[in-house]
C-alpha cells in the first residue's frame, strides 16, 4: 500500500486490517487470537469503543500490568496531552511520528504482548506502523557479519539509568528468535552493531505496513516479534493501550527461515 499523502513506503500485498482480522465478539475469539499469536504474532480486531470493551478484552488473553501512565486498571490512554512536546521518553502522548520500536525495550523483560485500540481518529494522520521482526531478520539472515553483530548480547543499550545491554535479534530455546529495538536517542549502539543499522531501518522502510484504524478498531501483536509505530496527527484522536504477558505461554519471536520458518 503506498500512499501518495504520506511519507515512506509501504510493503505492497493485501490490506493488513483484513489479512489479519478476528470478530472479538464471535464464539471461540479468544482461542482463534491465542493461535493466531503463535502463527503470525498480530491479530486486528473491532468493535472495542470503550475502555471497559477494551480492558475486558484484554484481560481474556493476558495479565494488564499497570504502567507508568497507566490507570488502576492498567490501560493507559494515549492522545496528545499538548504538554509533551518537549519531552522525548513521552512522546507517545503528544501528537509527534513515533518510528518503529518494541515497547518497553528498556526492561530485562518487555512485555510480550501489546494491545492498542482506536476510540477516537484522528481528523488527520495518526495511522499505525508496523514491521515484522521476521521480515527484517530474513534480510539480514544472508549475511553473517550481521547476524552476528545484531545478535551479540551486548549490541545496543536500551534506555538510560536503569536501562539493559541486549541484542536486536536473541536466541531463545528451539530456535525462535526474539527482537528488540528503537531507533530513538534511548539507545546506544556497539560499534559493530551500528555497521547494519542503515540496512536494518531501510529493510524496515520497505516490510512496513499501515493500518487506518477507525473508532473501536485496533491491533494485539506478540511485542516481542512485531516492531509498532505511527505518524504524527492533526486534531483529537485516542487509543487504549494494554501491556502483559499471555495467559497461555508461547515462545517469543518468530522461527527464522534457516530454522524451517518458511518465507517471511
Ligand atoms: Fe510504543
Amino acid at each position: 500500500m503506498n500512499r501518495p499523502d504520506l511519507p515512506g513506503k509501504f510493503a505492497p500485498g493485501a490490506d493488513p486490517f483484513a489479512a489479519h482480522f478476528v470478530d472479538p465478539v464471535l464464539p471461540g475469539a479468544v482461542k482463534t487470537v491465542t493461535a493466531r499469536l503463535r502463527e503470525t504474532g498480530l491479530v486486528t480486531l473491532s468493535g472495542l469503543t470503550t475502555r471497559a470493551a477494551v480492558l475486558d478484552f484484554a484481560r481474556q488473553l493476558m495479565d494488564v500490568q499497570r504502567q507508568r501512565d497507566s490507570g488502576p486498571d492498567g490501560l493507559t490512554a494515549i492522545d496528545d496531552t499538548g504538554q509533551h512536546l518537549r519531552w522525548p521518553r513521552f512522546s507517545g502522548q503528544s501528537s509527534l511520528v513515533l518510528s518503529l520500536h518494541t515497547e518497553g525495550s528498556a526492561r530485562v523483560a518487555p512485555p510480550r504482548l501489546m494491545l492498542l485500540v482506536c476510540t477516537e481518529p484522528a481528523p488527520q494522520g495518526g495511522h499505525s506502523l508496523l514491521v515484522d521482526g521476521r521480515s527484517l531478520y530474513a534480510e539480514t539472515e544472508d549475511c553473517p557479519e550481521a547476524v552476528a553483530a545484531l545478535s551479540n548480547p551486548r549490541a545496543g543499550f536500551f534506555g538510560r539509568s536503569g536501562g539493559t545491554f541486549a541484542p536486536v535479534f536473541a536466541q531463545h530455546d528451539g530456535g525462535q528468535v526474539p527482537v528488540r529495538f528503537r531507533q530513538d536517542e534511548f539507545v546506544r549502539w556497539h560499534p559493530l552493531a551500528r555497521l547494519h543499522l542503515h540496512a536494518l531501518r531501510m529493510a524496515a522502510v520497505r516490510h512496513q505496513q499501515m493500518l487506518t484504524l477507525e473508532a473501536g478498531q485496533g491491533y494485539l501483536l506478540d511485542n516481542r516479534r512485531w516492531l509498532h509505530g505511527r505518524i504524527a496527527f492533526d486534531g483529537a484522536r485516542r487509543c487504549y493501550r494494554a501491556l502483559g504477558n499471555p495467559h497461555e505461554p508461547a515462545p517469543p519471536g518468530f522461527l527464522p527461515r534457516s530454522m524451517g520458518g518458511g518465507a517471511a
